[in-house]
């Protein structure tokens, strides 16, 4: 057998989406906080096409700027000003296919096709026509596969064109095929729209195919889950479930601990170490690495974070753009914003947030502080209720504290300032100028008492 064609990739996007109700095109709906679009293209790039082509409708410009990215580069975009239907969408794509190659088409709206599914497609589309197929309780809406007394499939009815008979198979298309470009080019020119919806169907191909000798090869997708398409906002939300129970899965397999697989949600990239456990209604967003033996308490939500061996985030945290490094405790109910940078075995407690802001190696902010863009000492102990007061309504300031200092809770330090090495910093203490290493400085109003003393009365 001869060496498998070229392969052009045709991604039919155009439809409006109306019943979205949004005023995002609906190929930008996210699945896992990334455009479904984006996942139908990295699919298709998964594939090594030698082209690929998104049929796009009015919405274009604003799905191709969603889409700039360098992955999605080698993409071509083609207008379809008007949907004539699916056939009319894959002709626009036609002009600049080569006749030897093969043809695949993909859907926009279908986001969770895998590469493996469309390798056995492709792979069924030598010298024949390759129809992704699938058995569907409920095949209401789709195109129904007809075939003879042997099995061989004879062609596709679309839902609101078949017959009560008809309407009873339920063995539906999915949509997706493959097939030679030649071929495709002159059965798509010889399509005609005289059918229930004046429509240009693609699926009126598979008997054109038939009356020329050319074998329909059915394949059947690996999941079910990944021929779902999404019209509306109810199924965006259980593909969305669909793609998230896979996530779990993939964690799960490679060793990760879940106290609940249908309570966390990771939308972007999820790197795992050893022993990680996470507990329910974790959410992950962007690129997110956990060393080994990392444990994520319930309710936290991690951005774009890289959290060390051994660290432990207790309940209710929410950490975006920081670096955790091994050994650390964070939480509950703490705040770690872009640009923290905390060494091993540092302590944050509750109601603490940090950002743009170093800490050096086993320091401790335990309770209800504000420490921005600072640069923390190692071993300095924070006291309770202390904060960087780093803004002066123009400009930020960077607060300095030296290793092993000690700040007394309440502490308000005016920046840009300075505390020195193993300096204490008395409780209560507004500090507006560089305090000197190892001494104690406070700022502090002295105690009086009023012997006597009476409670001021109400007037009667
Ligand atoms: C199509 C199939 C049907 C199949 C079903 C699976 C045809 C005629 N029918 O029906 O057999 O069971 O998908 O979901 O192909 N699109 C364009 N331009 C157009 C028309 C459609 O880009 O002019 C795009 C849509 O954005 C969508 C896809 O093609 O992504 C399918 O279009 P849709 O109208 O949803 O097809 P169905 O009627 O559901
Ligand atoms: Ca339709």
């Amino acid at each position: 057998m001869d060496k498998q064609a070229p392969l052009s990739i045709v991604v039919l996007a155009a439809g409006q989406g109306t019943r979205m109700r949004s005023r995002l095109p609906k190929v930008l709906h996210p699945i896992g906080g990334k455009p479904m679009l984006a996942h139908v293209l990295e699919t298709a790039l998964a594939l090594e096409p030698a082209a690929t082509y998104i049929v796009h409708g009015h919405s274009g410009e604003r799905v191709r700027e969603a889409l700039a990215n360098p992955g999605a580069g080698a993409v071509n975009w083609i207008e379809q000003a008007e949907q004539l239907g699916t056939g009319h969408a894959v002709d626009q794509a036609m002009a600049g296919v080569p006749d030897t190659h093969t043809v695949l088409v993909l859907y926009g709206d279908v986001p969770l096709i895998s590469v493996s599914t469309l390798q056995h497609l492709v792979a069924a589309s030598r010298g024949a026509l390759g129809l992704l197929v699938a058995h569907l309780e409920n095949p209401a809406g789709y195109g129904r596969i007809v075939r003879n007394e042997n099995g061989a499939v004879l062609h596709i009815v679309e839902d609101q064109d078949a017959s009560a008979l008809e309407r009873r198979i339920k063995e539906g298309n999915t949509g997706m095929l493959a097939v030679n470009a030649a071929q495709l080019r002159r059965w798509l020119a010889a399509l005609g729209n005289d059918n229930a919806q004046g429509e240009y169907y693609l699926t009126d191909i598979i008997a054109m195919a038939v009356a020329q000798g050319v074998p329909v090869n059915t394949v059947y997708p690996d999941g079910l889950d990944e021929i779902l398409g999404v019209n509306n906002k109810r199924q965006l939300a259980q593909v969305e479930r669909d793609y998230q129970r896979r996530q779990a899965l993939v964690l799960l397999a490679a060793g990760v601990s879940l106290c609940d697989p249908q309570r966390i949600d990771v939308r972007g990239q999820l790197q795992t170490g050893l022993d990680v456990s996470i507990d329910v209604n974790v959410v992950f967003e962007g690129r997110v690495v956990l060393g080994d033996d990392v444990r994520i308490g319930a309710h936290c939500v991690i951005r774009d974070a890289e959290i060390g061996d051994g660290c432990e985030i207790l309940p209710m945290c929410v950490i975006e753009g920081a670096v955790i490094a091994a050994g650390s405790r964070i939480g509950p109910f703490a705040r770690l914003r872009p640009g923290t940078r905390l060494a091993p075995h540092t302590h944050v407690g509750n109601f603490v947030e940090i950002k743009n802001t170093n800490v050096g190696e086993g320091s401790k902010i335990n309770h209800l502080s504000y420490v921005g863009d600072a640069d923390v000492g190692r071993e300095v102990n924070i006291g309770a209720g202390s904060i960087t007061c780093n803004y002066d309504g123009a400009n930020k300031h960077r607060t300095v504290i030296g290793d092993r200092a000690f700040i007394g809770s309440d502490t308000q330090l005016i920046a840009p300032v300075s505390v020195g090495d193993d300096a204490t910093i008395g409780a209560g203490s507004t500090i507006t100028r560089d305090t000197p290493a190892g001494a104690l400085t406070l700022s502090r109003a002295k105690q009086e008492t009023r012997e006597g003393w009476k409670r001021p009365r109400k007037n009667k």
